[in-house]
């Protein structure tokens, strides 16, 4: 196993030092500073061992009102990007557990993982039981909204409410004519990542061409792992997570949400995986978010939507003081 795991690593990075630079490794990487203590849940799944960095915070017992949150975090966001809504639900009563999914940030990145939606899914409860809960709030943004959608649907009991920010899902791109990008091509554009182009990205995509100071230690959060000792590691995983989200999508099933929902969109999104790669004449037709959100809140059962037609993909990093009141809003 160990042998093949090197050999596969030398091959890659023989392929890749062809076409791009190999990350450098100047042994003082030191991880994002996380806001709590970094728990790991150690577990098997698919013949190897991986280790599940996650935060577990709990009001004083006194103020506690016996609800957990847990805060999924996007593809281009880590555990820690939830600081400031977990300190919001503290301070109402809630536990709030976040994870680091498997292939992110401080949890361990295999190189060799069928990457699924139902198989964070099920990582993502079994940690649940691990620490003994057995009903959550189910909050996600981005690729983690579109998780926890698969989540609510594998674990209805579990999911007590299911909360969506700018969840990446709501349309099926191929469907409407993205083509497939091979994982190889992804994985060379995500082994180009820096904090020029990363912020580039977010700042037309995520932040409706505006800027500001605050968004920039989540970039830097992101390029530093890339730039870092795991940076190909983060590359390749992060490349399948891009597969596994364009190939899996979760729309189809809204109707068979079965618990209160709340989308809480950023109408200046434009999120859309593949666009780059989309005919031109389609390009403009997707992450309608002005649309979208309600599309799905039509679609869902039990929706509720709250819409900021001035925010964009990250509204609770945008404007958290209106996101954190809508989310408390609906929450009671
Ligand atoms: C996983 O960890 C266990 C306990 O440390 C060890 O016995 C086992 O060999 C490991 N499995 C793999 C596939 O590395
Ligand atoms: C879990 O794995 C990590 C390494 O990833 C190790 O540091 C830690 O001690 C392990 N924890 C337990 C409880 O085995
Ligand atoms: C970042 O990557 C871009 C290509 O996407 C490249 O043109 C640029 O020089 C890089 N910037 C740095 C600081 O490495
Ligand atoms: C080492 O690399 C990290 C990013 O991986 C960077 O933040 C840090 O500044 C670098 N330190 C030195 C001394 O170059």
């Amino acid at each position: 196993m160990r042998y093949l795991l090197q050999l596969l690593t030398l091959v890659l990075s023989q392929t890749l030092t062809a076409s791009s630079q190999s990350p450098p490794h100047n042994g003082t990487f030191t991880p994002f500073p996380y806001p709590w203590p970094v728990l790991y849940y150690n577990f098997t799944s698919q013949l190897q061992n991986h280790s599940m960095a996650y935060m577990d915070v709990s009001p004083s017992p006194t103020h506690s009102n016996d609800q957990t949150v847990v805060l999924l975090h996007g593809k281009n966001f880590c555990a820690a990007t939830w600081e400031a809504t977990a300190r919001v639900l503290l301070s109402a009563g809630y536990r709030v557990v976040i994870p680091d999914q498997l292939g992110f940030c401080r949890s361990t990145k295999p190189y060799n993982y069928q990457f699924s939606l139902h198989q964070l899914a099920l990582n993502t409860h079994d940690l649940l039981l691990h620490l003994g809960i057995d009903t959550a709030i189910v909050m996600g943004h981005s690729m983690g909204g579109m998780l926890g959608v698969r989540f609510a649907l594998m674990y209805p009991a579990t999911t007590a409410r299911l909360v969506l920010a700018n969840p990446i899902g709501l349309e099926d791109w191929k469907a409407l004519g993205v083509p497939y990008t091979p994982i190889d091509v992804t994985y060379r554009q995500e082994l180009a990542s820096n904090f020029s182009n990363l912020k580039a990205y977010q700042q037309t995509t995520y932040y409706a061409n505006t800027w500001r100071s605050a968004y920039d230690v989540w970039v830097q959060m992101l390029a530093d792992v890339y730039a870092g000792p795991e940076g190909e590691a983060f590359s390749w995983n992060g490349a399948r997570v891009t597969d596994m989200v364009f190939t899996q999508p979760v729309v189809y099933e809204f109707p068979l949400l079965t618990m209160p929902t709340l989308l809480l969109i950023g109408m200046k999104d434009t999120t859309a995986v593949g666009r780059a790669a989309a005919p031109m004449e389609i390009r403009s037709l997707l992450g309608r978010y002005d649309l979208l959100g309600k599309q799905a809140a039509s679609v869902i059962p039990r929706a509720a939507l709250v819409e900021f037609g001035d925010l964009g993909h990250a509204p609770q990093i945008q404007d958290p003081e209106r996101f954190h009141e809508a989310l408390m809003g609906w929450l009671g």
